[in-house]
């Protein structure tokens, strides 16, 4: 195991996969839910979209997006967790157009010029930076020109000067990887991966963003 891959805690297993979304609603007292309902409201999906999930989880942001794609718009998710996968696909099973994908997201993949919209939720945090821009690179590949890449994740912020319990939670729970995430410079590395037109809506106290950014 290399260290990048010792630091990464992105790789949801186990018991925290088996009960991942039951964690998140009563760890976070349905905040992270009602977020979510915001986020992908402020994505702006239009009806016939054709969006890529990148780390798709366990299909319930999937299922969120699907009212607004409707019928004739289409979903892909791409997850590499066997029971994230299992869950995606046994939650999704009713929209035959939710798809899901075993593929890595830091990996090139195949599509190209074929999606409106790319959203990657809380995962990108969790990779090295050079993988990082792996992702980037395939969101930006990935989408039509005119596409949209989301990145809704921890805004970029400086962790001495905020709260104890958000130190704590980001010192002792979250990914050590999420740490390196919010210096880095993301609407800079959007603009230098060809994307224009970046813009970001802040919730939470500003800790946490939707950053966009449009292909050219
Ligand atoms: C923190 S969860 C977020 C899940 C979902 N996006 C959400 O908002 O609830 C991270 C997800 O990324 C997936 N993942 C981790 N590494 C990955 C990789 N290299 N390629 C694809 N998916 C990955 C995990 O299996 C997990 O489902």
């Amino acid at each position: 195991m290399t260290n990048a891959s010792k630091l990464s805690k992105i790789e949801v297993r186990g018991l925290e996969a088996r009960f991942y979304d039951f964690l998140l609603l009563y760890g976070t007292f349905g905040l992270y839910q009602s977020l979510l309902k915001r986020v992908i409201m402020d994505m702006e999906i239009k009806t016939g979209d054709k969006i890529l999930d990148m780390g798709a989880g366990t299909g319930k942001n999937a299922c969120m997006i699907r009212k607004y794609v409707g019928d004739e718009g289409f979903i892909l998710g791409l997850d590499i967790g066997e029971i994230m996968l299992k869950k995606f696909n046994r939650k999704c099973k009713k929209y035959e157009n939710i798809k899901s994908e075993n593929q890595r997201i830091d990996e090139p993949l195949a599509y190209k010029n074929e999606f409106d919209k790319v959203f990657i939720s809380f995962v990108i945090h969790g990779f090295t930076q050079e993988n990082r821009i792996k992702i980037v690179e395939n969101a930006h590949k990935s989408l039509k020109p005119g596409g949209k890449f989301f990145i809704f994740d921890w805004a970029e912020f400086d962790i001495k000067s905020s709260g104890s319990i958000l130190k704590f939670f980001m010192y002792h729970v979250e990914c050590p990887l999420a740490l390196d995430f919010i210096k880095q410079d993301f609407k800079a590395i959007l603009k230098k991966q060809g994307f224009c037109n970046i813009q970001e809506n802040l919730y939470a106290g500003k800790k946490i963003r939707l950053l966009s950014g449009e292909k050219t």
